[in-house]
């Protein structure tokens, strides 16, 4: 499947859903974890450790949060931020200081980029949306430099004696708050369904391993309920700042 393809019939149904929740999305995410998300994205963006020429390829990146903490970080690095939904991109590109950030409509999928055209490769909530989660950072593999990271932000399943009332939290009161705050029940009540649903640290680890990336860490944050994973391409490029 080409950059520009259709998204298959699952895709397309996720395509749909965040098409429909653009405008309530950062509020959204905000309530939800109490304020957190801003400083996981610049977390995930920190842990990419760019160079300062350095490219970014930011996937599923929403309204923006990713790729403008990495703007912050990195000044003069090449940014280039991907989603397949239109109403996600229009919104981050309105951002402050989005112009110096490329947008552009992609599919995690399959992308349109050579190999090794990116030094890291960053995604905020993707996986848990694909069918094909190997397939999909087996194409962040491909076009990454050799030395060049991964980072993941996701949600994970509650671990921990707060296991069962922090699930039963997350099946009650997310899909009520997208219902008050943003008359959307059917796409929250998917997200907590899919966060529950979704692999474990260690699972995403050894999924990373398999496909051949190297120094694999992860943390966990927010009561256990999301995770923040990354690894690197083994080998290194003249230049780059392929740190240990
Ligand atoms: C929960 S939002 C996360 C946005 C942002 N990364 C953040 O942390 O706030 C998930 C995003 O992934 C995008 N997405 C899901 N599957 C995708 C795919 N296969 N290709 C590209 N974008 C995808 C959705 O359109 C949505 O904007």
């Amino acid at each position: 499947m080409s950059a520009t393809s259709e998204p298959s019939s699952h895709g397309e149904d996720v395509r749909q859903m965040f098409d429909a929740i653009t405008a309530d999305y950062d509020r959204m995410n905000a309530v939800m974890t109490l304020g957190r998300h801003a400083a996981w994205c610049t977390e995930v963006a920190r842990r990419a450790q760019l160079p300062a020429d350095g490219h970014l390829l930011d996937l599923a990146t929403g309204t923006g949060v990713i790729a403008q903490a990495a703007r912050r970080l990195y000044p003069s690095a090449q940014i280039t931020a991907g989603d397949f939904s239109q109403a996600m991109l229009d919104l981050a590109a309105r951002r402050p200081a989005a112009e110096s950030i490329t947008w552009e409509p992609m599919d995690a999928n399959s992308l349109r980029f050579d190999d090794e055209s990116f030094d890291a490769v960053t995604q905020g909530y993707l996986l848990r949306n694909v069918e094909d989660v190997a397939g999909v950072l087996r194409e962040q593999y491909r076009v990454l430099r050799p030395g060049g990271r991964v980072v993941v932000l996701e949600t994970c399943p509650p671990r921990g004696i707060l296991k069962l009332p922090v699930a039963l939290g997350m099946r009650t009161v997310i899909p009520l708050a997208g219902r008050l705050l943003a008359g959307n029940k059917t796409a929250y009540s998917y997200l907590a369904r899919t966060s529950l649903g979704f692999a474990r640290p260690e699972q995403v680890a050894a999924t990373l391993e398999g496909i051949g990336f190297t120094d694999v860490g992860w943390r966990r944050r927010f009561l256990t309920t999301n995770m923040i994973i990354w690894a690197r391409k083994p080998g290194s490029t003249p230049g780059s700042a392929a740190q240990p």
